[in-house]
């Protein structure tokens, strides 16, 4: 798919306040400094539309972004970090709750994990968490530029059969890099697909 346009749109921690329109959306979600704002910048081809930080913690609101003036997608919070004060962990896990739950126009959450990470509980934790609530989700493998081409299939044989343990079958899954662009046509095209439905 081609992006023609890509526009921020809100940021809130209210989910009753985001974009009204029924269009179909995308979120992506994961620990903190895993690479969701590059990955949404990646995307769009757009370097700075999402704002992205060495130090994790960086995104701490629901932000809406409008592509190609017809469907959107949402950069969240990273769950699980530590730095983060215990009440400002409490407040972001329940607006993303709250989104997860209560946003219909949800079409697909995009789980990211780094590739070079065993399996974290918080992210199979959450995977469950989105299975239980019928959420349809995809795995998206991130910073795959950081192993080598050898290690990168080791590293996803080993997530999935760690899954497998938890999981009828592994969940469709992805592997991008923002440094080099992998994965950009998979998770676009894919996108694309649903739209189509
Ligand atoms: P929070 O908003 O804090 O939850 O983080 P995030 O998941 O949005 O991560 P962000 O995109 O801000 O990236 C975190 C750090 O990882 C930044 O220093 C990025 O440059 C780096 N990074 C993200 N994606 C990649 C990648 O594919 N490859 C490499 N090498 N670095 C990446
Ligand atoms: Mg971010």
């Amino acid at each position: 798919m081609k992006i023609s346009s890509a526009e921020f749109v809100i940021s809130n921690s209210d989910v009753g306040k985001c974009p009204k329109d029924k269009l179909p959306e995308y979120a992506f979600i994961g620990r903190s400094n895993v690479g969701k704002s590059s990955l949404i910048n990646m995307l769009t081809g757009r370097k700075s539309l999402a704002k992205t930080s060495g130090r994790p913690g960086k995104t701490q609101l629901i932000n809406h972004f409008i592509i190609n003036k017809n469907w959107f997608l949402v950069d969240l919070p990273g769950y699980g970090y530590a730095r983060v004060s215990k009440s400002a962990k409490k407040v972001f896990q329940k607006f993303i709750t709250a989104y997860f739950s209560k946003r219909t126009q949800l079409v697909n959450a995009f789980v990211l994990v780094d590739c070079r990470h065993e399996p974290q509980k918080i992210d199979l934790e959450f995977m469950q968490w989105l299975g239980e609530n019928q959420i349809p989700f995809s795995i998206i493998f991130t910073k795959a530029d950081k192993l080598s081409k050898n290690k990168l299939p080791v590293h996803i044989n080993n997530y999935t059969q760690e899954m497998l343990k938890y999981w009828e079958e592994m969940p469709n899954y992805f592997i991008t890099s923002s440094s080099s662009g992998l994965g950009k046509d998979d998770v676009l095209n894919y996108i694309e697909e649903i739209n189509k439905q």
